[in-house]
């Protein structure tokens, strides 16, 4: 099996978040949408996409380019009653196969960095309906000086990452208009993530002790949890509820 899905199958989610948070958007953009056809990009297990299911009168189109995750979600959905809410597509986000202005709403937890910010708000546009929203938790940094150590890490896997404001400047300059956004609690990096992750690089230490590139997988990991734990003032995942105006 592949590392890197052995590290992170089986857990509640494939990234920061948490069923509140998810609760506490979609409150923030329930106004602007009614019956709403959403399409959840890049939804792993799809915690946030059962999540929505629940609260939402409007229905789900599942993407994730992973079918492994698909089939969890398959009978997440199942196990919860949603099958006839959820649809479920095996789709790559950088080459959508939906029409233009399918969907009333685009949600994203934390997946659209595979894409890039900016790309990504600019190339899901034209799946969104005009007056639309676009909804995306997106790794930000939360002040400006923070230590080297943690600035050089996410400065080689993600040198994209921008401020609030930054981030917020982008969309503006895309066409969308900001309704709201709020920084997840740190809760939401440990609870369904980094605390079951970490747990699960204890007991694949042991059994790949002899394997080098299993072990850097393994320890990198770890160097990423130990950061957060470290430094989570300085940054964390920010949910941004946007809408298409032009
Ligand atoms: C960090 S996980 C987030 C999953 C989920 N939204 C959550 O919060 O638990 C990113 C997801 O994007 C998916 N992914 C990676 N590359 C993709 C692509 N090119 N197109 C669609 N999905 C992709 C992965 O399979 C994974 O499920």
């Amino acid at each position: 099996m592949n590392i890197f899905f052995e590290v992170h199958r089986d857990i509640p989610r494939e990234g920061p978040g948490n069923n509140e948070s998810t609760r506490k958007a979609y409150q923030l953009i329930e106004k602007y949408v009614s019956q709403p056809v959403i399409l959840d990009i890049g939804c792993g297990p799809g915690m946030q996409t059962i999540e929505l299911a629940g609260i939402t009168d409007g229905k789900i189109m599942a993407a994730d380019l992973n079918e492994d995750f698909l089939k969890v979600l398959a009978e997440r959905a199942e196990q919860q009653g949603f099958s006839k809410k959820v649809d479920l597509q095996k789709a790559d986000m950088r080459n959508l196969p939906f029409e233009k202005e399918q969907f009333d709403v685009i949600w994203s937890e934390g997946a659209i960095y595979i894409i890039g910010f900016e790309k990504g708000l600019k190339e899901w546009k034209r799946f969104v309906k005009q007056d639309g929203i676009v909804a995306v938790t997106e790794f930000t940094w939360l002040k400006d000086n923070a230590p080297k150590e943690a600035r050089d890490f996410w400065d080689e896997a993600y040198p994209e990452a921008g401020t609030i404001d930054s981030n917020v400047q982008v969309a503006k300059s895309l066409g969308y208009r900001l309704i709201d956004s709020f920084v997840l609690p740190e809760s939401a990096w440990w609870k369904d993530y980094y605390t079951p992750l970490e747990e699960r690089l204890s007991l694949l230490r042991k059994k790949y002790k002899d394997h080098e590139d299993a072990l850097k997988v393994i320890s990198d990991t770890q160097q990423e949890i130990d950061l957060y734990r470290n430094y989570h003032e300085y940054y964390g995942y920010v949910f941004y509820l946007f809408q298409k105006v032009d």
